[in-house]
């Protein structure tokens, strides 16, 4: 009989969140998933073994609560728009709450979703605060997992697994879905910074590692680094025909794409950000763009897991082809 395992999963009802809460449930293990609103939690809440909390995870006091018992804490939680303090709040604070949770109540594992172009060492010389703040968290965690911060000699630490994902697609993903949807409505996809590189890898890729970082990571010692990056190198533009042909708008061929220059860029991405809601593309997603969002090669990637990557086209035309 397996292990049962009790793994409380941060962000676990996003779009990542619920394949892995699904691949947790599989495998017969306890999963609690805190939530801002209970009924954000609807994909999830059919899986067995799994409890909904409806709390504030950075109510320091409220998250501690809820990580006591656990085996094991993995964190989804994460935003792509927003001013410093946004990014601060949930990209390093959090970290830091988690991390001493764990620490206090005896965590032996973490499992933290970064994403591809984050830098622990230099957090500073990344170009946009999205990027900034995801080093900087993952820089917190690094030194939690080694027993905390000086002084603290009677913690133990605890695994730990980061994982940096490139630009992630399939089934709920916002990315391709709405590259299809736009062309769908437009006769023109005018496009800002359609050069910039990317290596997608598909949602159950990234939940697999998850899984596989929660199981031992195939014994590599902690803390690990693992780059997270689909079979395929390809330009923003690309990703919009491929969106096109998986989805067979205007016969696969998709709109004609216009490559906007920097300026236009940016001007297009400041009148989004005037609008309501979360725009499509902020300034500071045009700057996480300036570094290429592909594997370095200086980490470990999916195949240390034992997770052969798939491409994009095929899986991507289950989901938007119908
Ligand atoms: N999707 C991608 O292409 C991609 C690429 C690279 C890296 N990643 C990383 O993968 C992880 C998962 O991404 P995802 O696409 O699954 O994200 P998502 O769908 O936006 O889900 C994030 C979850 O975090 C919670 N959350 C969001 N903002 C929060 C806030 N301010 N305070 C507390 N909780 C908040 C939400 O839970 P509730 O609403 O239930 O509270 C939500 O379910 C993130 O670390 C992300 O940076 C994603």
């Amino acid at each position: 009989m397996k292990a049962m395992k009790k793994i409380l999963v941060l962000g676990g009802t996003g779009f990542v969140g619920t394949h892995v809460c699904e691949k947790l449930a599989r495998e017969g293990w306890q999963v609690t998933v805190p939530t801002r609103r209970r009924a954000h939690a609807t994909p999830v809440l059919h899986l067995p073994g799994l409890t909904v909390l409806e709390l504030d995870v950075h109510d320091e006091a409220a998250l501690s609560r809820a990580v006591a018992g656990h085996d094991a804490l993995v964190n989804l939680v994460a935003i792509l728009h927003g001013d410093q303090a946004a990014f601060e709040h949930v990209h390093v604070a959090l970290p830091q709450k988690f991390a001493r949770a764990c620490l206090a109540g005896g965590i032996s594992q973490v499992v933290h979703v970064s994403a591809l172009g984050a830098d622990s060492l230099q957090p500073n010389k990344l170009p946009s605060m999205y990027l900034r703040s995801k080093g900087e968290g993952e820089a917190v965690l690094l030194q939690a997992a080694e027993g905390g911060s000086a002084g603290a000699a009677a913690h133990k630490g605890f695994d730990l697994s980061i994982l940096r994902p490139s630009v992630i697609f399939g089934e709920g993903d916002k990315f391709l879905t709405l590259f299809a949807k736009l062309q769908k409505l437009f006769p023109l996809m005018p496009l800002a910074g359609a050069a910039a590189r990317f290596q997608p890898v598909w949602v159950e890729d990234v939940a697999n590692a998850v899984v596989a970082c929660l199981k031992g990571a195939n014994g590599q010692p902690s803390p690990r680094i693992i780059e997270v990056a689909g079979p395929e190198v390809l330009t923003l533009k690309e990703i919009v025909q491929l969106a096109a042909q998986a989805s067979g708008v205007a016969g696969g061929s998709g709109r004609p794409v216009i490559a906007l220059p920097t300026w236009a860029g940016r001007l297009q991405a400041t009148l989004m950000g005037l609008a309501p809601g979360a725009p499509l593309m902020s300034l500071d997603n045009l700057d996480s763009m300036k570094v290429d969002n592909v594997a370095t090669g200086k980490w470990r990637g999916l195949a240390s897991l034992g997770i052969k990557a798939s491409a994009l086209l095929p899986i991507a035309r289950q989901y938007l082809g119908r």
